[in-house]
């Protein structure tokens, strides 16, 4: 070991992070991309890997075909439909930053996990389709940036066909999301004659060798643009950015590789570093000089010869190095961190060390539970894993009695593991499980029969809402015992209220004012 190296790790342990670590972590660059299926997000992420010379490009990021199902064939339902259940982080430089993109499961494959992830980063990038404008998936998946005030960057893709008006696209944003919009670039020509982004800012054009005479049309039209745009449009204003409320607007075509770079060159300049983070006691700064991690998610038979359980965890704070001691705050243990690991879509290899910002798998048997905080010394908890409202509810059928206790035992091992949502009904009867993507229905009955030899079917309810409700004890027991059909208890206890309809919902919501119903439930 050199001096140098010496001198850094000898700080690493003093009251303040080494100027090293404090670097490494505002270097890092957290984020997601959320949009609605179709808008172009696998092209996206193919470009901006390319752009970035990703550290290691395991196949092939898209989503379809034969490549893919390469990619990630760990379970029969993935070979089978050649998509992907697991969430992947992949990690590339750019721009002196280090990106780590945590891939938000999409299509099919779209669960409780992809909101999960939003709670994992620290900026996001919405992708829109400039025919389409704001879709339904990319609304729901804004408004969960939104609960924790996540500064969005918007792309508006697929310039180069047939799109909207910009103005028309800048002016939905704004009103059908509430969010302040200031265009950061500007397109040059539309579909077939879109040719590349006017900076605004920095009042360039690019890509750079695009040089078109003053009397093109498309420079006609620009001239013609930015004099609107000075005159009605805000300028980029940091501080709404980072508190979220304030979006920068891009322009361009994942396919055609335009636009690609204004975006990263962007979160490289403003993109935020690693947040500060919550927990019940206090807030935890990123540059901490102790390392302090969340579970964000758990994922199973990963790989079919490795039979182990991966929990994903972000560094929330200082630096991870492998070998060194965690303590565990839910159970008060503390373990040695052998094997973390960093996942590249289905690769895997060993984290020597990690900074606030980056995701690592931690191997373990069942200890690890999503919420869960990781620490070196202090019995800290983080707040902000939230439980989201299922979408979809469906009432087990079991097709051999005589395994009611193993399902049991099952359900609520792989309810804890977020595969689903458990809710026993209040009535007695059989259990309701709740998802939000379809995917994770079969994902829970392959997983039974292959894990615990269960074979179950799904009956359809009466229900398409659950909320947790809060409230008075006395009002919430008086409610209980007038919906006793309509009520259940999720995995720990809590009451929820199931009801058929949103009209139904609203309806009881107004014969309850006392009480509260949350489409969200914090862990904890
Ligand atoms: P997703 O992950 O958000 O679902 O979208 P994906 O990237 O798979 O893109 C959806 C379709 O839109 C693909 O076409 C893709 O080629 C196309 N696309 C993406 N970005 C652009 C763009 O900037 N301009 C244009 N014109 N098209 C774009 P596909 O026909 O469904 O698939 P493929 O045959 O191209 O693979």
């Amino acid at each position: 070991m050199t001096d140098a190296q010496t001198s850094i790790d000898s700080q690493d342990t003093a009251a303040s992070s080494s100027p090293a670590i404090r670097d490494a972590i505002a270097r890092r660059r957290t984020f997601a991309i959320i949009s609605h299926p179709d808008a172009g997000k696998t092209t996206l992420t193919e470009r901006i890997l390319r752009a970035g010379g990703a550290i290691q490009l395991a196949g092939n990021v898209r989503a379809k075909g034969e490549r893919r199902r390469t990619r990630s064939d760990w379970m029969g339902i993935e070979r089978d439909r050649g998509i992907s259940v697991v969430t992947s982080v992949m990690t590339f430089e750019y721009g002196g930053c280090v990106f780590n993109l945590l891939d938000t499961p999409g299509h099919e494959d779209f669960s409780e996990d992809t909101y999960r992830t939003l709670t994992a980063v620290d900026s996001a990038v919405m992708v829109i389709d400039a025919a389409k404008g704001i879709e339904d998936r990319t609304r729901k998946l804004f408004e969960i940036c939104r609960m924790r005030d996540i500064p969005i960057v918007t792309f508006i893709n697929k310039m180069d066909r047939e799109a909207q008006d910009p103005f028309a696209l800048l002016d939905e944003i704004s009103s059908s999301l509430a969010l302040d919009t200031t265009p950061a670039t500007w397109p040059i020509g539309r579909a077939a004659t879109f040719a590349g982004t006017y900076d605004l800012r920095k009042k360039i054009v690019r890509p750079a060798g695009l040089n078109l005479e003053q009397s093109d049309p498309r420079m006609v039209q620009l001239g013609e643009d930015l004099e609107l745009v000075e005159a009605a449009l805000p300028e980029f204003d940091k501080e709404s950015f980072d508190a979220g409320h304030l979006t920068p607007v891009f322009f361009g075509s994942a396919m055609k590789e335009i636009g690609v770079t204004d975006l990263l060159d962007a979160l490289v300049e403003f993109g935020p570093p690693p947040r500060d983070q919550a927990t019940e006691t206090r807030v935890v700064k990123a540059d901490e000089p102790e390392m302090t991690a969340l579970v964000f998610k758990i994922q199973a038979n990963m790989d079919p010869n490795h039979r182990d359980r991966i929990a994903f965890a972000r560094i929330c704070s200082g630096r991870l190095s492998r070998g060194m001691r965690l303590h565990h705050t839910r159970t008060g243990k503390n373990f040695a961190l052998h094997t973390p690991q960093f996942f590249f879509a289905r690769d895997r290899q060993l984290a020597e060390e990690a900074f606030a910002g980056d995701v690592v798998g931690i191997p373990n048997h069942g200890t690890l539970r999503i919420g869960d905080t990781l620490t070196e010394n202090e019995a800290l908890r983080f707040t902000g894993v939230p439980h989201f409202a299922p979408e979809i509810l469906r009432r087990v059928r079991l097709d051999d009695a005589m395994k009611a206790k193993k399902l049991r035992q099952a359900l609520t091992e792989l309810a804890e593991e977020g595969v689903v949502q458990l809710f026993r009904p209040m009535d007695g009867a059989q259990p309701i499980v709740g998802v939000v993507g379809t995917l994770q229905l079969d994902v829970l009955q392959a997983r039974l029969k292959g894990e615990y030899g269960v074979s179950i079917g799904f009956d359809s309810t009466p229900f398409s809402l659950a909320r947790w409700i809060t409230g008075d004890r006395a009002k919430l027991e008086i409610f209980a015992e007038m919906n006793r059909s309509s009520l259940a208890e999720d995995l720990d206890g809590d009451p929820v209220y199931l009801a058929s309809s949103n009209f139904m919902m609203r309806r009881t919501e107004e014969m309850n004012p006392d009480l509260k119903f949350h489409d969200i439930k914090q862990i904890g």
